[in-house]
This record gives structure tokens, C-alpha cells and sequence, in this order.
């Protein structure tokens, strides 16, 4: 078993978190690849935002911006998500474990209040994982995709749900701008 498949392991036995670990190993090699900024939308415990921040390290260290309010909501009750009550601290706490404060950087704010602030430049891997109504996953999309670079990737989490779904078929699907490959985007 190679060493990153142990790290990613390890991520897996202390920090709780919402993605497989099947996909937390394709962060890792996404990101490994990356070579202008990552960012992801919902961070809550920094799972995702530390197999990227790995991934990004082994690369070519570009910035993983973690965009969440941090402020214990946990998405969409009605759609059946858990509050996790995840704090900033909390989010900190585990990024230092792995020592990745130089790489994974939070935005502490919603979406809409975190893309006014966002100067990182065009985007290689685009995570939205926030909220899941549909309202917000289309504003999502539509706030953060331009930035995306050509070839960049995206990839919208829990794609089955109501909201993704509605959102990535009006948005994402029929577009000539995007081609799918596998469960990701890839943009024209
Ligand atoms: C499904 S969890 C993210 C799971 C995480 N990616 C992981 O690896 O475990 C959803 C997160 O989105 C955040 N969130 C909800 N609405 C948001 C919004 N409008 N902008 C940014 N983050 C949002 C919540 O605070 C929550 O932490």
C-alpha cells in the first residue's frame, strides 16, 4: 500500500465527514495535477478540503480555497442532512493536523459573500458541496463556473439529490460548454 493511500486512510480514521473515501482518494490524485487554484463550496469538517490539500501538496501546492460559513449549519435539513455544528476552530484543528494551514485557505462566509472576495485566479477544480436547494446549487454554478478555467474540472456533490439535479440538468447538461466524464464536468 503506497504512502497517500495511508494518508488518505488516516484522514478517514480522525476527521468525520460526508464524501467517500473513494472519492476522497480522487481528490488526491485530482488535485495532485492542479496547477492554478482549487475550490471547494461547503467545507464543514474539512474532509474534502484535506484529500485535496494532500493532493495539492504531493502537486504543485496551488491554494485550496475553502469556502463555508463555518457557522454549524449543516445544508438542508429537509433534504436530510445532519447538522454537524462545525465551527472555524474546529475546521482549523484538522487542517493542522495534517499541516496544511500554507495550502487549504478558508473563506469564512457563504457563497455569494465569498465569490465578492475571491481573487485567486482562474479555478482547475471546482467542488460544490454547500448548500443543495436548488436555488443555491444554480447560484453556485452560476457565480463560480466562469471562473473555472478551460479543461478545469467540476464536480457537484450528491448529484441525485432534488436540488443538484435540477440545477445540473438546466445549467450543466445540454450545455456545449461542458462534457461529462464519468460523475464529473469538464468544461470546453
Ligand atoms: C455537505 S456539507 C460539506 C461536506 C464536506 N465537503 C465534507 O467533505 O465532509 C455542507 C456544508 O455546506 C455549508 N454551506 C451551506 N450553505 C452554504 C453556502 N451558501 N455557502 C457555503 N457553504 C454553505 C454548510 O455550512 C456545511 O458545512
Amino acid at each position: 500500500m503506497s504512502d497517500e493511500t495511508n494518508i488518505i486512510d488516516d484522514v478517514y480514521e480522525h476527521v468525520p465527514g460526508m464524501i467517500l473515501k473513494t472519492l476522497g482518494k480522487w481528490f488526491h490524485e485530482k488535485a495532485r495535477d492542479c496547477m492554478s487554484p482549487i475550490v471547494e463550496i461547503g467545507s464543514c469538517a474539512g474532509l474534502s478540503s484535506i484529500c485535496l490539500g494532500l493532493g495539492s501538496r504531493d502537486g504543485h501546492r496551488v491554494t485550496v480555497y475553502c469556502v463555508d460559513p463555518f457557522n454549524g449549519g449543516g445544508a438542508t435539513p429537509e433534504e436530510g442532512y445532519v447538522n454537524v455544528g462545525v465551527s472555524l476552530p474546529q475546521w482549523q484543528d484538522n487542517i493542522s493536523r495534517y499541516g496544511l494551514q500554507d495550502i487549504c485557505k478558508p473563506i469564512a462566509e457563504y457563497s455569494e459573500n465569498a465569490h465578492k472576495k475571491y481573487s485567486g485566479g482562474p479555478i482547475s477544480l471546482l467542488f460544490i458541496d454547500g448548500d443543495h436547494t436548488y436555488k443555491y446549487v444554480k447560484m453556485d454554478i452560476e457565480l463560480w463556473t466562469p471562473h473555472l478555467k478551460k479543461d478545469g474540472i467540476l464536480l457537484l456533490h450528491d448529484a441525485g439529490f432534488p436540488g443538484v439535479q435540477q440545477a445540473t440538468e438546466e445549467l450543466i447538461a445540454d450545455n456545449p460548454g461542458w462534457r461529462k466524464q464519468d460523475f464529473y464536468w469538464i468544461k470546453r
